[in-house]
């Protein structure tokens, strides 16, 4: 049966839901993490560059699909496609979008699960007696993530709140936790910047991060930062498209577009001072794990003066980052069974969000719980067990094939004359700059997605 399909209220809550899907973990983990690697400064400068140059191109792609079709990718897909090159072969975009967001949320909710138990850690006062021990917090994480009946509930408890915030619907289930989050998001990431001004590491981190150092940027670092690009902004498998598909006819493109990346890449970025103002004060050597999230920089809470209330604004801060991104994960698999099987969105909601969970036992199971999952060894040996295999395979083929194959279809196989149109709706000065997006989403993006899939066959590259 036909539903009345949902609705943002306006420009600022398809902005605010949208920059919710954008900054997640990416912003708060991945990003730090990548960009010590890539010793900062023109990492950078390179990263900034690939968000506007392949990141927003993209973005305004996917809202014009969703805005244009008023449907959720698969469907999306198949409308638009309907009497061009291609025709309904095009629906497969969508669901590898659909597939993505299964797999996506399948193991990221793992990970989201542990800002709960870290929040709760911190505020009942057991983060601070372990940061006190030597050594105590990486024995607790360890056998944290190996403690399947922990991770169950973590991830349990996660999936639920994700459940209950898309069970609501468009307007008064997404944008409502993601008007609510957001700006307190910003408030506890902004108090933490202040914070971290205070500390002596602060010159260090600014000059680490903003200094051009273009000699010690490799080619590494240059596909890295476009394939980052891709995951920090959700673009690639439909979310935007999703999220645009919502948004009214009154509503600017490129003005929403450049808000939702402006801000996460000034989310990324303040994560950023954060973090390597802290690592510099206190001299620290960072390693490749998940676990600096969760077991240098709690150390480092402790030894500040208010410690524990740090500690928690932290984890709160990236358990509502999460959350919101999660919720859009869950979005593209619901609308996907509401527009395409015709589910009501209670169902779709609840069967998808269980589905979604019992696919996740075997990330959660895979991180030291039992052997053969912990094991599993499908793209080597960098990548050991079903949690890694899937972040692997979503982040380093689903997203930038799903991109690359988004920026060809708007670009190439819908015609200029209606993709302006859609662009004009809503920002009617769109046509002096058109031709500049048109150029970008043919050629640039596309070349850089490619020379990035391209590497990682032929090279045998990775960005993530
Ligand atoms: N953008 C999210 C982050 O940075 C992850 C995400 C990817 C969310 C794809 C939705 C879709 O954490």
């Amino acid at each position: 049966m036909a539903q009345p399909r949902g609705q943002w209220s306006g420009r600022l809550g398809f902005i605010l839901a949208a920059a919710g899907s954008a900054v997640g973990l990416g912003n708060l983990w991945k990003f730090p993490y990548i960009t010590y690697e890539n010793q900062g400064g023109a990492f950078v400068l390179v990263y900034i560059a690939a968000i506007a140059l392949v990141g927003l191109p993209i973005m305004f792609a996917e809202i014009i699909l969703g805005r244009r079709s008023q449907l959720s990718p698969v469907g999306a897909f198949r409308k638009l496609a309907a009497g061009r090159p291609g025709g309904s072969g095009w629906c497969a975009v969508g669901y590898l979008g659909v597939a993505a967001g299964f797999i996506i949320l399948s193991y990221y909710s793992v990970v989201a699960g542990w800002t709960l138990r870290y929040t709760w850690m911190a505020l009942s006062g057991e983060l601070g007696r372990l940061a006190a021990e030597p050594g105590a917090l990486d024995t607790f994480f360890g056998g944290y993530v190996a403690d399947g009946g922990a991770q169950l509930l973590g991830n349990g408890l996660f999936m639920a709140t994700t459940v209950a915030a898309v069970f609501f619907g468009v307007k008064s289930g997404i944008e409502r936790v993601a008007t609510f989050l957001m700006p307190i998001l910003m408030v506890i990431l902004l108090s933490l910047a202040v914070y971290a001004a205070t500390t002596p590491g602060f010159g260090a981190a600014i000059s680490f991060l903003f200094r051009p150092n273009f000699g010690e940027l490799t080619s590494h670092g240059l596909l890295e930062a476009v394939g980052h690009a891709f995951f920090t902004l959700s673009l690639g498998m439909g979310a935007i498209v999703t999220y645009g598909s919502y948004m009214g006819k009154e509503t600017s493109i490129p003005v929403s577009g450049l808000a939702i990346a402006a801000l996460d890449t000034i989310i990324a970025i303040l994560a950023c001072i954060v973090m390597f103002s802290i690592i510099f004060t206190f001299d620290l050597d960072v390693t490749k794990s998940a676990g600096i999230l969760f077991t240098t920089l709690p150390a480092v809470f402790f030894q500040l003066s208010g410690g524990g209330l740090l500690a928690a604004s932290f984890y709160i801060l990236v358990a509502f980052a999460a959350l919101t991104s999660t919720i859009s994960l869950l979005e593209v698999v619901s609308s996907f069974s509401i527009d395409e099987l015709g589910w009501s969105r209670h169902r779709a909601t609840l069967t998808m969000g269980a589905a979604i969970f019992l696919f996740g036992i075997l990330n959660a199971l895979s991180l030291g719980a039992n052997d053969a999952l912990t094991s599993l060894n499908v793209f080597g040996d960098t990548h050991l067990g079903v949690f890694n295999n899937l972040d692997y395979l979503a982040s380093n083929w689903l997203l930038p094939v799903g991109g690359l194959l988004i920026a060809i279809f708007t670009g190439w196989i819908l015609s200029p004359r209606d993709t302006l149109a859609e662009m004009e709706t809503g920002h009617p000065g769109s046509r002096s700059w058109f031709p500049g997006w048109l150029a970008l989403i043919r050629f640039v993006s596309p070349l850089a997605v490619g020379a990035i899939i391209f590497s990682i066959i032929f090279l045998g590259m990775e960005y993530q």
